[in-house]
């Protein structure tokens, strides 16, 4: 038994609350596949937990004219961590699904750290001649930046015009530099910035500045600031070459599509938003949207949803099952089956009763008394 499953086992009558928001499209999908795969691993590891489900999303706005309910986020506060799929649905707009329910979650939560890790699995089809060993995590600032509510739109006609401010101040870089310094730290000591510090005259320069500070104060950490354009080429290009990436609020969003295509589909990559300082609860959804393109199939790969619910664990402190649920992933990755988006035929079905074989063939980690 390693230490860190005995630890977990020895800690008594753990119980979390958790809640539950599928949201929209395969959202509905992947959140039951990996809640499936959560219950017997959570309870063979002695982690009882309330699942607490949400109907929000875009249906409930449909039938109440919002994204959740008016006390929503008194509600959700009172949970250990919030476990939600996706949102967006067409006919509504996308700007009034997202501000109306992820975007005042991540922020209301002070989650500014958005953890996006990108790793190959070997024998997984990828885009790339080379994927194997690509071990990144990209750092995205979570909660400023290029998402700002500030600006708007006015005149008319020809003279119609639209105005969008980036905000970035110089505690929400401090701290979004200083969480990704100290990870570098206790990886391969290699930070890359990325900026565009070229075309951005105010914001970018001011990144620049701020993350190079904040570097300078962290031993044992090389920083290298990179343009973000000639930085997509090379993480397509060279993407062993990157650990520890750190970005802005638009600039991450894009760059960790990227790298999840890098690693053969958006279908694999997880997220956490966290709150570092545990204030509130950290929420945890994959990368990808709803994709109302394939939703309603039963084809969506839960692999992204249920490495998510991994990051979960880790973060309740359970790093044992953490580690477990993602030794099963992997697995899968590497034996199949695998859903269409990988070049399989699988259904989520498939692939989620795959992951629970490959956990319950796994040495057990907790011995009964
Ligand atoms: P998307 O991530 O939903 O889909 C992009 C492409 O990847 C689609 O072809 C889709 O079929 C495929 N894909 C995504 N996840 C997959 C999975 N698990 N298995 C197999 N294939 C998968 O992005 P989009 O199409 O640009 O956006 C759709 C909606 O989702 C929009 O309303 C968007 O605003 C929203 N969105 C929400 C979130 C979120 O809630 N966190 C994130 C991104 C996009
Ligand atoms: C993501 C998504 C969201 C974002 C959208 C849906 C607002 O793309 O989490 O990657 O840009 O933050
Ligand atoms: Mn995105």
């Amino acid at each position: 038994m390693s230490a860190a499953t005995e630890a977990e086992s020895t800690r008594k009558a753990i119980r979390h609350s958790i809640a539950v928001i599928p949201g929209d499209g395969i959202g509905t999908e992947v959140v039951p596949a990996a809640l499936q795969v959560l219950d017997p691993l959570m309870s063979r590891h002695g982690i009882q937990v309330d699942w607490v489900e949400y109907p929000w999303g875009s249906e409930y706005y449909r039938a109440n004219g919002r994204m959740m309910a008016e006390d929503g986020l008194e509600q959700l506060v009172q949970h250990d961590a919030i476990f939600f799929g996706a949102v967006g649905a067409p006919g509504i707009p996308d700007n009034l699904t997202l501000w109306g329910l992820l975007i005042p979650i991540r922020r209301t939560f002070e989650q500014y750290v958005n953890l996006r890790p990108v790793r190959y699995v070997p024998g997984v089809p990828s885009p790339l001649k080379n994927p194997e060993g690509i071990d990144l995590i990209i750092v995205r600032e979570n909660v400023e930046g290029e998402y700002s509510q500030v600006g708007g739109r006015f005149g008319i006609g020809d003279a119609e015009a639209a105005v969008q401010e980036a905000v970035f101040t110089r505690a929400g870089v401090t701290r979004i530099a200083a969480y990704a310094a100290e990870l570098a730290r206790g990886r391969r000591g290699q930070l890359t910035s990325a900026t565009k510090s070229n075309g951005i005259i105010h914001t970018m320069p001011f990144w620049d500045e701020v993350v190079a500070e904040v570097v300078a104060r962290t031993p044992g950490v090389k920083l290298r600031t990179v343009l973000v354009d000639a930085l997509a080429a090379a993480l397509v290009l060279r993407p062993q070459q990157f650990d520890v990436i750190v970005a802005s609020n638009l600039f991450g969003d894009i760059l960790s599509d990227l790298a999840a295509g890098c690693i053969g589909s958006i279908g694999l990559a997880a997220s956490a938003n966290i709150n570092p300082e545990r204030k509130y609860p950290s929420m945890f959804e994959p990368v990808h949207g709803s994709a109302p393109d394939i939703a309603g199939r039963g084809w969506a790969n839960p692999l992204a949803q249920m490495s998510t619910a991994s990051l979960m664990l880790d973060h309740l402190g359970h790093p044992g099952a953490a580690a477990e649920l993602t030794a099963a992933v992997d697995g899968v990755l590497r034996h199949g089956p695998r859903t269409p988006d990988l070049g399989g035929t699988a259904t989520t079905k498939d692939v989620t009763k795959a992951v629970l074989d490959h956990l319950s063939s796994s040495t057990p980690t907790r011995s009964t008394r």
